[in-house]
């Protein structure tokens, strides 16, 4: 595969940066498009040009494509946060569905005609059967997993109607990190990072959100993949788009672990005490969410190499203990 010019939107991002920084290591050029309402300018991996711009302002992202001779956009710009997309649904249907509206039109402006979507499984809500085949019902529980899955069908009918070419990947739970770079998100919702400031001594309790879910220890189920491995995916996406076809993969480890054993993980890595206390179900939350990414696997090669639970742990507490505040401390 020749060396490719391309746009990230988001690449300032916890999952953008890290793929950024593996599209550089494979050869391509890369411009991260970032506005950085969450993002961190200190994440944008050196080599990397950087333009702080909003993807829905159409003008900068026509002009940046031309000025690059972008090849390909790889889109994570978007709010990821489920519960807040319950609070404000417009503003995720503005961020997520109108801003890549806007960035597609703006890719076909300048006859871009490869794409990488940044997806998840929020699109599955609550599913029959579990692990998940990319043929299950699409039946989302939240306007944040709405907002995804209305983009994805844009992007399949624009395969179907112009010479356009994408890839949805739709990730399970992201985590772990690289020497580098991290996940820093304010505030922080997610467990693995939680769990690890609670080892940290920066938070004083893990709280368990239900402890009453069908499952062996009674509390929720997700498959955690690298945030390595899902970088990889990229790139592996990216070069494999083709023009007037749209594929979603699904990109997990197909293994599915506990809350508790995430916790449990979490106590073997730090060999520190991780005090938790049982809370109440967090609205939304399906028992048991796990990917099968055997699609993936035949269709691109991609296999997750990190995605070991105790390996992810132990990048993210590496990474934690050489930035205790994240990229607060890097200017
Ligand atoms: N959890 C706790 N305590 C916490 C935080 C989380 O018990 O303090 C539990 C959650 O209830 C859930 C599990 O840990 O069972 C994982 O929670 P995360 O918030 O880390 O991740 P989610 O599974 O909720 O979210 C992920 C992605 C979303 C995506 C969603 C699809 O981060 O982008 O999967 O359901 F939409």
């Amino acid at each position: 595969m020749p060396p490719m010019r391309i746009l990230v939107t988001g690449g300032a991002g916890y999952i953008g940066s890290v793929t950024t920084a593996t599209l550089l290591a494979r050869g391509h050029d890369v411009v991260v498009l970032d506005d950085l309402r969450t993002g961190h300018r200190a994440a944008v991996p050196d080599g990397a040009t950087f333009v702080h711009a909003d993807v829905a302002d159409r003008a900068v992202v026509e002009t940046t494509l031309a000025a690059h001779d972008a090849d390909a956009i790889v889109h994570f710009a978007a709010s990821s946060l489920v519960g807040e997309s319950m609070r404000d649904p417009m503003a995720y249907f503005g961020n997520n569905a109108a801003g890549s509206i806007h960035l597609l039109e703006a890719a076909r402006a300048v006859g871009v005609d490869r794409f990488v979507f940044s997806s998840t499984a929020a699109l599955y809500g609550t599913p029959d059967d579990v692990p998940i085949p990319e043929t299950a019902e699409l039946r989302p529980e939240s306007v944040y997993g709405a907002s995804k899955l209305a983009v994805e069908r844009v992007l399949d009918w624009l395969s179907r109607t112009t010479p356009f070419g994408a890839i949805a990947l739709r990730y399970f739970n992201a985590a772990g990190a690289t020497d580098a770079l991290g996940e820093d998100h304010r505030p922080e919702t997610h467990l693995v990072p939680i769990v690890l400031q609670a080892a940290a001594g920066r938070r004083d309790e893990v709280r368990i959100y239900g402890d009453d879910y069908p499952t062996p220890d009674g509390t929720a189920i997700r498959d955690y993949v690298h945030v390595a491995d899902l970088a990889e995916a990229h790139a592996l996406a990216v070069e494999a788009a083709t023009p007037g076809r749209f594929e979603a993969y699904n990109l997990g480890s197909g293994v599915g672990y506990s809350v508790r054993e995430v916790i449990d993980t979490v106590r073997e890595v730090t060999d520190r005490d991780v005090p938790s206390r049982v809370d109440a179900r967090r609205a939304g939350d399906p028992p048991r969410l796990v990917a099968d990414a055997s699609k993936v696997a035949a269709a691109l090669g991609w296999a997750p190499r990190h995605s070991d639970l105790h390996a992810i742990v132990a990048s993210a507490w590496a990474w934690h203990q050489a930035h205790p505040d994240g990229y607060a401390d890097r200017p």
